[in-house]
């Protein structure tokens, strides 16, 4: 049985991935899910699973060398899949230093325990262990003209304390994989949405505003660029790189799905009008009048997109979910879900926690 330790497994994407691994391999893998806790990290994420006997949740800094040492010392871990992260933009903006201390020092921290762990007397490294470092398209920079793509070969050129933050924790994984023959691979994926996103990202932000009738913030001219994909499929992309990938490799993961912002608010405006029933006040409240432009990010970065030619090549991975199913499934879960983004946005989830474990 393959022992799993998940970083950030709180969080949007580690949730997601902690549900699609239980889907998939059910009892013949066992998790331990690490994570800290902060703002994004909900326990409510994981209800569904934290009665299962091959699941473990310990509340633990990843900058702690002491807690996360003592997890691979008590633990015979096959695969780290590291998701734990200062994640959002506009806060690194405001706050870079938190992102600089877990993004590139709990990064080292989470290397160097697992080399510490792994490492044979000879510096070769036990049979089948393997580490995954989940990063992000925006180590890339800014792509300005249509038909760029981002390569794995593209050059690394973040603008944002969150890009330099992650592109520095990607530089540590490559020169652990490049120094000690660590093994490791590292992915770089487009923006996610779907189920148990935090709503200060926009998808769900404009979501939850207008089903309250609330104003929707547009940055700048509307017209900045991303490449959606559907939360699951980067976590089925994250397995196959784990189990099929070339160890030291890089793979970008993306929708094939580039949208302007205002492209995506417009259709999540038109398919909230078409899923709420006649009856249902919130469908008066949810219309096109709310979009609001505001001033711009800083540095805001124009558009990006994925090329995911070397995946589909070499692993026969391709993004799933078309985005108009995709938006509808991650609607229909907030309807479904009131009550979890209630308690999300009150942040009455950290009660949740202290009933739950006594502290
Ligand atoms: P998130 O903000 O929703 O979750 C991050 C999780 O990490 C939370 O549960 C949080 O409690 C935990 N965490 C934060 N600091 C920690 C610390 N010091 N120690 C332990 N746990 C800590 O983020 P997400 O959107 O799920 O992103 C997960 C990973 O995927 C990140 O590494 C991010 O850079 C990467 N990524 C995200 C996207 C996206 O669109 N969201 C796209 C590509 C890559
Ligand atoms: P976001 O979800 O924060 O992801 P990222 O910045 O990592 O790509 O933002 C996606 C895009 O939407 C980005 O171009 C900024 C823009 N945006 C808005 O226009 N309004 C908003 O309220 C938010 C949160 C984002």
């Amino acid at each position: 049985m393959r022992t799993y330790l998940v970083t950030g497994g709180a969080g949007f994407i580690g949730s997601n991935y902690i549900h699609y691994m239980f889907k998939k391999y059910d009892n013949e893998i066992r998790i331990i899910n690490v994570d800290a806790l902060t703002y994004a990290g909900n326990l409510e994420n994981l209800r569904d699973v934290e009665k299962r006997d091959n699941y473990t949740f310990i509340r633990a800094d990843i900058c702690d060398k002491e807690a996360i040492g003592k997890i691979f010392a008590e633990n015979d871990i096959d695969r780290v899949v590291h998701f734990a992260a200062e994640s959002h933009v506009d806060r690194s903006i405001r706050e870079p230093e938190v992102f600089v201390k877990t993004n590139v020092l709990g990064t080292a921290v989470m290397l160097n325990c697992a080399k510490a762990a792994w490492e044979k007397p000879n510096g070769s490294f036990q049979e089948g262990k393997k580490f995954l470092h989940v990063s992000t398209d925006e180590v890339y920079g800014s792509l300005e003209n249509e038909g760029e793509y981002f390569y794995e070969t593209t050059p690394y050129a973040p603008h944002s304390p969150y890009s330099a933050s992650k592109a520095s924790s990607d530089m540590l994984v490559r020169a652990y994989m490049d120094t000690y023959k660590f093994p490791a691979n590292i992915t770089n994926c487009s923006n996610n949405y779907g189920p148990f996103q935090f709503p200060e990202k926009l998808i769900p932000l404009i979501i939850n505003n207008a089903l309250q009738g609330k104003k929707l913030p547009v940055y700048g001219d509307g017209k900045n660029v991303r490449d959606w994909l559907y939360v699951e499929d980067h976590a089925k992309a994250i397995d196959m790189v784990q189990e099929q990938g070339r160890l030291f490799e890089t793979y970008n993961i993306g929708g094939h799905n580039e949208k302007q912002n205002i492209e995506i608010i417009n259709i999540i405006i038109e398919t909230l009008q078409e899923m709420l029933a006649d009856d249902d006040p919130r469908k008066a409240l949810v219309n096109k009048d709310l979009i609001t432009y505001v001033e711009d990010r800083k540095g805001h970065d124009r558009r990006y997109a994925i090329a995911p030619d070397k995946i589909k090549a070499e692993i026969g991975w391709e993004p799933e979910t078309m985005f108009k199913e995709g938006i509808r499934r991650t609607i229909a879960w907030f309807f479904e879900h009131e009550e979890w983004m209630k308690n999300v946005t009150s942040g009455s989830y950290q009660e949740y926690y202290n009933k739950m474990y006594n502290v």
